[in-house]
């Protein structure tokens, strides 16, 4: 087992009605002026920032509001939000929606408290020092940022999408109510489901030793959300299934699945940055396109635990062969990925990439050929290419 840090400082209040504390969890936040950041609608459309807003006025607490976040949430607005934020001097940042909004909110949070320009963070050029106090309240089991210590944004120019991770993004408080999820598009719910397995699929298949209660937790993790990505696509209004999915969304992406390992893999995640930021596509969907292709290509580097996987998680009969049961739970993962209609190539995800497209997308991936990505194996811009390639 590796040594670890596990910090989820994150106070979670989960349930029906638990909105309606918002203004109370703010309040003891003991912040002056609050900037309310939100999408571009759904809140409205539901009712959902009327009530936040009410909550806010009944405990006291002064707020402005800044809607307009899109997925794959761009730097604009973010310089937009800091902005806003020095002029009101707002002291603490609400995000009423999903990875976006948070995302978002966490990069005007960097942005109030450091000097300089925010980007750089993304841009690896220097790290953060610290970060506004931030509350969530969550709209889509997806991400994981209500927990997180990560934030993705996407750069106009030149359109590339990055992450930062600091333990200063990690929200003071996270108000989880599955019934607010009801209204999402299937193709939301079910791409959060990808996205949700995912976290902890890459922290699973890695080159660390087994592990038995980390790995317990994983795989339980990864079929309860198979089993409820199932019954939400046939009962969207399912409370029971809604609120499985978006414990499990939070547990995926907070540590939690990857303590005493090596940290995971990462590489499907690094890939999929790469197509939401030039094609703007739904990251869980970008991932399920992009990782069949993948654990194709690196599962001779580690047979023996894609095969587990294929055991434990995705029920396959063990062949006694590690690369045979390893295919068959590859496969598996990827029937269940269609019958949960998310894509399994690029084509099915609505993306057309010319060969010289791809050896762009690689080309930014290895950020110049100046990186490798993944652990299970190390890749470079060649294999990157390749990798894409086989996922046309
Ligand atoms: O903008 P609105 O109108 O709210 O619509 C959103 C958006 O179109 C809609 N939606 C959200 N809640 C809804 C709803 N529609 C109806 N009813 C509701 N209750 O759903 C769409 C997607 O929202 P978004 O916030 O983009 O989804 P998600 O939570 O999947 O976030 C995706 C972003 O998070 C990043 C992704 O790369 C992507 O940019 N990630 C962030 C991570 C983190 N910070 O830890 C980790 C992840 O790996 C991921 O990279
Ligand atoms: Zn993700």
């Amino acid at each position: 087992m590796e040594n670890f840090h596990y910090y989820t400082p994150t106070r979670v209040v989960f349930g029906k009605e638990t909105e309606l504390q918002t203004g109370q969890l703010v309040k003891e936040c003991g912040c002056k002026k609050v900037l309310v950041h939100y999408g571009s609608g759904s809140v409205k459309k539901s009712g959902l920032l009327d009530r936040i807003c009410a909550a806010l006025e009944e405990a006291e607490v002064d707020f402005v509001t800044l809607g307009g976040v899109v997925p794959n949430p761009r730097l604009s607005l973010v310089y937009e939000g800091i902005r806003l934020c020095r002029e009101e001097s707002v002291d603490f940042i609400l995000a009423v929606g999903g990875g976006s909004v948070i995302d978002s909110a966490k990069a005007i949070g960097y942005g109030m408290a450091n000097e300089g320009d925010v980007w750089d963070f993304y841009a690896k050029k220097r790290a953060p020092q610290g970060c506004l106090p931030l509350g969530v309240v969550l709209t889509i089991a997806a991400a994981g940022s209500e927990m997180s210590d990560s934030s993705v944004i996407t750069k106009e120019e030149g359109w590339v999408k990055r992450g930062c991770n600091s333990n200063y993004v990690r929200p003071r408080f996270a108000v989880m109510n599955p019934e607010l999820t009801m209204t999402l598009p299937a193709y939301q719910t079910e791409s959060g489901c990808v996205d949700i397995m995912m976290h902890t699929m890459e922290r699973y298949l890695n080159q660390a030793d087994n592990m038995e209660l980390t790995d317990g937790i994983s795989e339980c993790l990864i079929r309860t959300v198979m089993k409820n990505a199932k019954i939400l696509l046939e009962n969207p209004k399912d409370y029971e299934a809604r609120a499985e999915v978006m414990w499990a969304g939070s547990l995926s992406h907070n540590g939690l699945t990857g303590c005493g390992t090596d940290g995971g893999d990462w590489a499907s995640h690094q890939l999929e940055h790469e197509l939401g930021g030039m094609y703007d596509v739904a990251h869980g969907a970008g991932l399920s396109a992009v990782w069949g292709s993948w654990a194709r290509y690196v599962m001779d580097a580690r047979p023996e635990r894609f095969a587990r996987f294929a055991v434990q998680v995705m029920g396959v009969e063990d062949t006694r062969n590690a690369m045979e049961t390893a295919e068959k739970g590859v496969q598996a993962m990827e029937e269940f990925y269609r019958s949960i209609e998310m894509p399994t190539s690029l084509e099915e995800l609505g993306v057309h990439p010319t060969e010289e497209e791809v050896r762009e997308l690689a080309r930014k991936c290895s950020f110049d050929g100046g990186r490798t990505i993944g652990c299970v194996k190390k890749l470079d811009q060649e294999d990157i290419f390749r990798i894409y390639m086989n996922a046309r």
